[in-house]
């Protein structure tokens, strides 16, 4: 586990867009692995700047996302699927066929079942992932794997946690449907991913990082499995690291 600690959110994303652009413009079939919430979005602004000062394609590229919220359809503002649409897919040269968020707007068991099989499926067919972004949860989830998921995990149907559902209930309005559910990448798809980068900026994240960092390799903080990735970088402003020892 390698650890970058930068002056600022503005420095980590540049960084995350560094890294990114190395693996578009090195592989002839780049695979990203993606992710939503509030960390990446100054990363999709640098990765669309990039696009938009020609020096960046995204032409040969293929995606995947983490994590899509279960019961609510890909035209949902507040779906995973239109989030990346909004902040990144809809502004680059990427082929919108090559890019992938878990297809979950159904609420039947089985359908959810084979939906998550054909994801791990098409992320094998398409060579494996060659760097997963990832967020941090408050609670130390990655993707939408919760406290006490197995290390094993493939894509599947998870129940949120309470401090998740809390934690994204200012996307919500009142009277709006939030679901609590999500299918979700194990976190044995995630160690899968040639390099992982997990991105943490604000104080609010700088316990579930400090318990990642130095805390013991536990299913209660799943990101802690990340100790045990050959190639992963954890890169933070000084706030998310303000409680390292
Ligand atoms: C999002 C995801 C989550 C977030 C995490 C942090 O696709 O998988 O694990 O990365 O909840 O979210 P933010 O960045 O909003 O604090």
């Amino acid at each position: 586990m390698q650890i970058i600690i930068l002056p600022t959110a503005q420095d980590v994303a540049n960084y995350a867009a560094d890294r990114v652009a190395d693996v578009v413009n090195t592989r002839h079939h780049p695979v990203l692995g993606l992710a939503t919430g509030s960390t990446p979005i100054a990363l999709y602004e640098q990765l669309v700047a990039r696009y938009q000062a020609n020096s960046l394609s995204f032409k040969h590229c293929v995606t995947f996302n983490l994590d899509e919220y279960i019961g609510i359809p890909g035209s949902h503002s507040q779906s995973y699927r239109a989030f990346m649409e909004h902040h990144l897919f809809g502004q680059i040269d990427v082929e919108a066929s090559h890019t992938h968020v878990p297809l979950a707007a159904s609420m039947n068991v089985a359908e959810l079942e084979q939906s998550a099989k054909d994801y791990e499926l098409a992320i094998q067919h398409a060579g494996g992932i060659d760097l997963q972004i990832l967020g941090i949860g408050v609670n130390g989830h990655i993707g939408f794997n919760e406290p006490t998921s197995s290390f094993a995990s493939r894509t599947r149907i998870k129940t949120l946690s309470e401090s998740t559902v809390e934690a994204n209930k200012r996307f919500f309005s009142d009277d709006e449907f939030q679901p609590h559910l999500a299918l979700t990448m194990g976190i044995g798809t995630i160690l899968d991913a040639k390099a992982v980068l997990l991105m943490a900026t604000g104080k609010g994240k700088a316990g579930a990082v400090k318990a990642m960092i130095e805390g013991p390799l536990t299913s209660m903080c799943p990101a802690s499995v990340l100790q045990q990735h050959e190639k992963a970088t954890i890169v933070l402003d000084e706030e998310a690291a303000s409680e390292l020892a």
